[in-house]
C-alpha cells in the first residue's frame, strides 16, 4: 500500500541546495490571512514561487491549500496579506485580469464543457487569449496561429486521438489533461495546479505524470498534490502547510526528513503501518514516507 519514498533518488540529487530558489521571485505572497467568519483558512501565509519553480505545496485536508490558490488567483479577496506578481501588486485585482497577467490555474474539480470537443475548448480559449473570444468557431478553421497552437497543444497534452470526441465521453485522465492544456492555452507564466491526479484511476496517471513532468520549462509551477510520487518527482521545492499555515519549506531532502512533516502528514516514523489520518480516498491519500 504505501511506498518508501526516502529509498527513491528524490529530483534534486546534484543540485546546489539553492538551485530552486537562485532564479528570480515572479510570484510573491506575503502575511495572507483569510478568515471565514470565525475560521482562520489561511494564517499569515508568506510564500515565493521562482521562475520555472517547480514547487509543491501539500499538507493535510482543510489545510487551507485551495485557499491559498483561491486567495492568488483572486477567487477569494485575501483579508490581509499582499500578493505581488513580478513586482506589481495584484492584491486587489480580479481573476480575469490576474489571467492576462499570467497568472493561471486549474480546479481541483474538474470543471468543462462537457457538449465540446477538446478541439473546439481550446480553440476557444487560445482565440479568447489573441482578443478574437466572439468569433473563436470562426477562428477555428480558418485562423492559422489558432489552429496551430490548437494542435500543439493536442499532441503536448496527448489529446489529439480524442480531440472530436464530446468532453464528457473522455476518460477522467484526458479531461484532466485537457484541463491542464486549457490553463497553458492561457500562455501563463505562473501556473498552479490544485491536485491533477486527485480522481484519476491507476491506469491512467502515468501518462498524466509524465505530462506534468514536460510542461514548459519557463513556466513557473505551483502544484498542490497528496499524490506523493507525484511530489516528490515532480518537486524542487515544497512548502508544507498545516492548519492554514506555514509549518516548514525547504528542498525534498529537507521536507522527507523533517520529523514535524511525517508526524503531521507524511506518516509516522515510529509507527509505519499507521496510515496518516485522513479522510481522502485511496488515490488522493499521501503515501508514507519513510519507514523510520
Ligand atoms: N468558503 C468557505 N467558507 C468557510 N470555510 C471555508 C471556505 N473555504 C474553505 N473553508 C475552510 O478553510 C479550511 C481550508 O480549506 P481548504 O479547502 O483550503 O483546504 P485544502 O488544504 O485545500 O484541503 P484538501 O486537501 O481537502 O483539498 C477548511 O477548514 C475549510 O472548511
Ligand atoms: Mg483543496
Amino acid at each position: 500500500m504505501s511506498t518508501p519514498l526516502v529509498n527513491k533518488p528524490p529530483g534534486t540529487a546534484g543540485q546546489a541546495p539553492d538551485a530552486a530558489t537562485a532564479a528570480p521571485v515572479v510570484l510573491s505572497a506575503s502575511g495572507l490571512v483569510k478568515r471565514f467568519g470565525g475560521i482562520t483558512a489561511t494564517s499569515h501565509v508568506s510564500l515565493d514561487l521562482h521562475q520555472g519553480a517547480r514547487h509543491a505545496l501539500i499538507g493535510p485536508n482543510g489545510a487551507g491549500k485551495t485557499t491559498l490558490i483561491n486567495l492568488l488567483t483572486g477567487v477569494l479577496d485575501a483579508t490581509e496579506g499582499r500578493i505581488l506578481l513580478d513586482g506589481e501588486d495584484i492584491t486587489r485585482l480580479p481573476p480575469h485580469q490576474r489571467v492576462r497577467r499570467g497568472l493561471v490555474r486549474t480546479f481541483q474539480i474538474n470543471q468543462l464543457f462537457d457538449n465540446f470537443t477538446p478541439l473546439q475548448t481550446l480553440a476557444m480559449t487560445v482565440a479568447q487569449h489573441r482578443g478574437q473570444g466572439r468569433r473563436w468557431w470562426q477562428a477555428l478553421g480558418a485562423d492559422r496561429a489558432v489552429n496551430e497552437r490548437c494542435e500543439q497543444l493536442l499532441a503536448e497534452f496527448r489529446l489529439l486521438g480524442v480531440m472530436d470526441q464530446p468532453t464528457r465521453t473522455l476518460a477522467y485522465g484526458k479531461r484532466r489533461l485537457l484541463e491542464i492544456a486549457i490553463a497553458l492555452a492561457c500562455e501563463p507564466r505562473v501556473l498552479l495546479l490544485d491536485e491533477p491526479v486527485a480522481g484519476v484511476p491507476a491506469g491512467e496517471r502515468e501518462e498524466l505524470l509524465r505530462t506534468v513532468a514536460e510542461l514548459p520549462a519557463d513556466v513557473s509551477v505551483l502544484l498542490i498534490e497528496h499524490d506523493m510520487d507525484l511530489v516528490f518527482s515532480f518537486a524542487k521545492r515544497m512548502t508544507v502547510l498545516v492548519n492554514g499555515a506555514v509549518l516548514t519549506e525547504g528542498d525534498p531532502v529537507q521536507i522527507a526528513n523533517d520529523p514535524q512533516v511525517k508526524a503531521v502528514y507524511l506518516g509516522h516514523g515510529d509507527s509505519p503501518s499507521d496510515p496518516p489520518s485522513h479522510p481522502h480516498t485511496a488515490s488522493t491519500q499521501p503515501q508514507e514516507l519513510s519507514h523510520g
